[in-house]
């Protein structure tokens, strides 16, 4: 087993020492965890092979799921994509740095490894600081899924990627809480119009002011039986220990009274319930015997909710309930990747 060794730095003036001790241990091949505005990576250098796939070995990741490459210029993107389009570069141009995965036709020198055997690559520029300064201090690009076990919700604290791979990779560097909370939009260019793979960072609405109409991947807002083009998206995800019931997006109060009358179903039975909820419904829930109650924050700021979503769902398995009860949130703006994020979590979903 690995000592991991815990880089603490500056988010914002991250130590020159820090960054190149780690940018070091990527270009030898190792696996180093650090934080992007959405969510903690777990980077290798995505021109070696082997590298790439101890990432898959260390999160238990089937093969068949590639990965994002992250990059820290526009112009790196032309060594790993056989052709960007002009509408291509300028998606890149308004949305990088930031929370959007484009995928482009691959060159054939872009290992298989990384592609899952696509001829398709996905590249993101992740905005923040220390994610861009390994990737120039490494002159490399980095590929990187989520740090997390395959399966479990996403980590957004240095914390959450040693609860799950401490032992098994280099390095976590230790930059704070990644702020957006949710995973980038993966969104494909190869079709037209482009179409968004995967709901995240930034919303439908802001493309479509850019891009103009945009298709949704039919398995996104499907009933489960068409197969996803973006691999992993197919694979149950996010889970908590528990099982978790979704009450889909509703009037409050009626949302209150399915979530009070499940409540007590469960405790009739013996079971210790959990809840995952907005500050709005907090007061409407005080009299449900629960064993933990995790508040988002406001149903009015969906990125509140955003950001504490993933982090909610690892507090809650700590409290070891049987089941978890959780409100469901409009699919406007960053709503619908919430709301895709918690479907893929539940194990039952409950229409109003
Ligand atoms: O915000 C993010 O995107 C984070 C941070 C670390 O950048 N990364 C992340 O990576 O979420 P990961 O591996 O957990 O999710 C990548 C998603 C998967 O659903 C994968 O199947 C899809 O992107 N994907 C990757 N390459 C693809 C391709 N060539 N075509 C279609 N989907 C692809
Ligand atoms: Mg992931």
């Amino acid at each position: 087993m690995l000592r991991t060794l815990v880089l603490k730095v500056d988010p914002d003036k991250p130590e020159n020492g820090l960054i190149k001790e780690a940018a070091q241990i990527i270009k030898k091949g190792g696996l180093v965890a650090f934080p992007t505005e959405t969510v903690y990576g777990l980077g290798a250098n995505a021109l070696n092979d082997e590298a790439v796939r101890s990432i898959y070995k260390a999160k238990g990741r089937p093969s068949d799921n590639p990965l994002i490459v992250h990059v820290s210029s526009i112009e790196q993107v032309y060594h790993l994509a056989s052709e960007v389009s002009l509408l291509a570069r300028r998606v890149m141009e308004v949305f990088w740095p930031g929370p959007l995965t484009v995928v482009l036709p691959c060159k054939d020198t872009v290992s298989k490894t990384v592609t899952g055997g696509l001829d398709t690559v996905a590249i993101r520029m992740p905005k923040h600081k220390v994610a861009l300064t390994l990737i120039g201090t490494a002159q490399l690009p980095i590929a990187a899924p989520s740090a997390n076990t395959s399966g479990k919700p996403s980590p957004t604290e240095a914390e959450h990627v040693l609860a799950d791979l401490a032992g098994r990779i280099d390095a976590v560097i230790d930059g704070g809480s990644a702020k957006v909370g949710l995973e980038s939009t993966v969104l494909d260019l190869t079709s037209d119009p482009p179409v968004i793979l995967r709901p995240g960072g930034v919303s439908k609405e802001e493309l479509e002011a850019v891009l103009g109409h945009l298709g949704v991947d039919s398995a996104i807002e499907g009933d489960g039986s068409e197969i996803p083009r973006a691999p992993g998206m197919k694979y149950r995800h996010y889970s908590p220990a528990a099982p978790l019931i979704l009450i889909e997006d509703g009037p409050l109060s009626i949302m209150a009274d399915v979530i009070k009358e499940l409540a007590a179903d469960y405790v009739k039975r013996g079971k210790r319930v959990a809840l995952l909820i907005s500050d709005e419904m907090y007061p409407l829930i005080q009299d449900i015997d629960k064993v933990e109650t995790t508040t988002l924050g406001s149903r009015n700021q969906l990125e509140d909710i955003a950001g504490g979503l993933f982090g909610g769902l690892r507090r809650l398995d700590l409290a070891h309930p049987d089941v978890i009860l959780a409100e469901g949130y409009s699919k406007q703006g960053i709503g619908l990747a919430i709301m895709n994020r918690l479907k893929k979590a539940a194990s039952k979903i409950v229409e109003i």
